[in-house]
């Protein structure tokens, strides 16, 4: 049994991970061990079975003893430790949430469902870095799969309704005090029906511009507002999160040397842990609609197409509706107004699962089967 080291399992997307493995009994195939930066010794995670004391995830030896190391610990742990292990002569598996190995050559983006080729392809060639891609372009490429594999995408436009969680667990707590600063503030208005909407909505905004609004980690009201910039700014008027739908898009299909053209606009709102993307699409050819509807829905099994239709819409496609599921819909389907070949999209996805530890367990599995 291969010997597995994990790393960075109680953070947000390590929890999440341990949670889907043990609901999918993952942990049977394996030999897992804990690794922790800070409590050497102590209990590992309740897993359903015994597991040795933490090991310490900065001891190299320790490290190069197992045959596949799975770190949901963040690009740091990553930079400072990976080179190091690699230089020493390690020869195991890296998967890694990080994205600050995607980009290098010999890494591949793992998202199977769409690009299983390409990772079994680096796989037969000695490939052993294996990342999570950024989590807007894996939801996106799983609502859009169909299309991708019908090499029918000429362009994609993506403008972005990001959640919290995409941010990190202190983001999505502070949009929640947020929330409730901004409803303590005007309670007791909206306790009384005869109280003036304008009146609650003038103290609502005094409050989202007031110090007593929280905002240590986003830097800016979320809840009641919404922020249009994710991730670093480039210097070139796109931030990097935008940046990365076509980099990455490109690298996971394995197109790099004849790219589709992905850009757009990346947006945080209030939502907890969906991301939602709003679609332009540009067909190599006017596909009739149907076939589309088709295309998209037989692509892989959390492919869904929600009817382009008010009630279904507005209960199937929400953050609301998606959180903690694996499904990845797709609506909104319509040719728009420029032509046949112009498609319009809308797709939710849980950021936490296919956004970012679903791909790791699953490429998990790959190399053990
Ligand atoms: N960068 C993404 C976001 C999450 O901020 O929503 C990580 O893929």
């Amino acid at each position: 049994m291969f010997k597995v080291g994990f790393v960075g399992w109680r953070g947000m997307v390590g929890s999440v991970l341990m949670q889907r493995m043990v609901t999918e009994g993952d942990f049977r195939d394996i030999e897992p061990l804990f690794f922790t930066t800070s409590q050497t010794g102590a209990a590992g995670p309740a897993i359903g079975r015994d597991t040795p004391p933490l090991k310490d995830a900065k001891s190299l030896d320790e490290l190069k003893a197992m045959d596949i190391i799975v770190s949901c610990q963040g690009g740091d742990y990553t930079s400072d430790i990976f080179p190091r292990l690699r230089s020493a002569g390690w020869q195991g598996h890296w998967i890694d949430a990080a994205s600050t190995l995607r980009m290098e050559k010999d890494a591949v983006v793992i998202l199977d469902p769409v690009n299983q080729d390409v990772i079994k392809h680096a796989l037969s060639m000695g490939g052993r870095n294996w990342i999570g891609g950024n989590c807007t372009v894996s939801l996106m490429l799983m609502a859009l799969s169909g299309l991708f594999k019908a090499d029918l995408v000429e362009w994609v436009t993506a403008m972005t309704y990001q959640a919290a969680s995409g941010a990190g667990a202190q983001n999505m707590r502070e949009l929640i005090k947020q929330m409730g600063v901004v409803h303590a503030g005007v309670a007791s208005e909206l306790e009384d029906p005869s109280s003036a909407i304008l009146d609650i909505d003038r103290k609502v905004a005094e409050t989202l511009r007031s110090s007593e609004l929280p905002v240590d980690h986003f830097g800016v009201p979320l809840a009641g507002s919404l922020i249009p910039w994710i991730d670093k700014d480039l210097g070139n008027g796109q931030s990097k999160e935008e940046w990365k739908g076509m980099a990455e898009t490109n690298k996971i299909l394995g197109l790099e040397a004849n790219p589709i053209v992905i850009d757009g606009l990346c947006v945080r709102i209030g939502a907890m842990r969906c991301h939602s993307q709003a679609l332009t699409i540009k067909l190599k050819q006017d596909v009739p609609l149907d076939e589309i509807a088709n295309m998209l829905a037989e692509a892989h099994p959390w492919a869904e197409v929600v009817p382009n239709e008010r009630d279904a819409t507005i209960k199937r496609l929400s953050p609301a509706a998606v959180t903690g599921t694996l499904q990845t819909p797709v609506g909104r389907l319509r040719k728009m107004g420029m032509g046949g070949d112009y498609l319009s999209a809308f797709t939710v996805g849980d950021q936490l699962l296919w956004g970012a530890a679903e791909p790791l367990r699953r490429m998990l599995r790959i190399l053990v089967e």
